[in-house]
């Protein structure tokens, strides 16, 4: 199997999956700054990961945009972020949406895995967007399901990585 794994991470828990999946296929790593489609041509299985924000999959566009150039390839997307993998209904529905356009997803198997967060961390612009999306949702009379859980999300932090999440996704790469 001849594969790469392709990360973005801003807060490092997308790459510290892709350094687990490199480990576990011994396969090549890349960081996706400013990378050319053309880099993954010579791979015949194609991981991708990026960090959520803001339900878009931080430079997903590197395979959504390339599809006919990666046509025949086995390709492979895995997110990590703070909404709990169960909450089926953000998965499928909101980041689908967002990053998936037309029939991409019948070309790409989508993986989501839990993130970290710590406020400390956060950059100035991530810890204003945080602070101002509390207040706008606190400010609501009725929020509905998916306000309060992104309320919650605003309060949580933690370090939520787990290497026992990629089981799945391995088990799919080796098929
Ligand atoms: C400004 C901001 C927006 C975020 N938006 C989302 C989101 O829409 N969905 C989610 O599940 N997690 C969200 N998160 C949590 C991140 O996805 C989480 O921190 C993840 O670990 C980021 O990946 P990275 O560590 O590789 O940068 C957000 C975090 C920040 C700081």
């Amino acid at each position: 199997m001849n594969a790469v794994v392709v990360y973005q991470s801003k807060y490092g828990a997308t790459k510290k999956y892709a350094q687990w999946i490199a480990e576990s296929l011994s396969c090549d790593i890349k960081e996706n700054k400013n990378l050319k489609a053309e880099v993954l041509l010579p791979y015949d299985t194609i991981i991708y990961g990026g960090g959520l924000y803001a339900e878009s999959i931080a430079g997903v566009g590197l395979i959504t945009k390339h599809l006919s150039l990666l046509e025949g390839k086995k390709l492979i997307v895995y997110t990590t972020g703070l909404t709990p993998v169960t909450c089926r209904e953000y998965y499928d529905k909101l980041v689908a949406e967002k990053n998936f356009k037309g029939d991409s997803l019948s070309k790409i198997k989508v993986y989501h895995f839990p993130g970290r967060m710590f406020m400390n961390e956060l950059s100035f612009v991530h810890k204003t967007a945080i602070k101002t999306l509390k207040k706008i949702i606190s400010g609501k009379e009725n929020p509905t399901e998916m306000e309060k859980l992104l309320l919650d999300l605003c309060d949580t932090e933690g370090d939520f990585t787990d290497k026992n999440a990629l089981k799945n996704l391995l088990a799919y790469v080796s098929e």
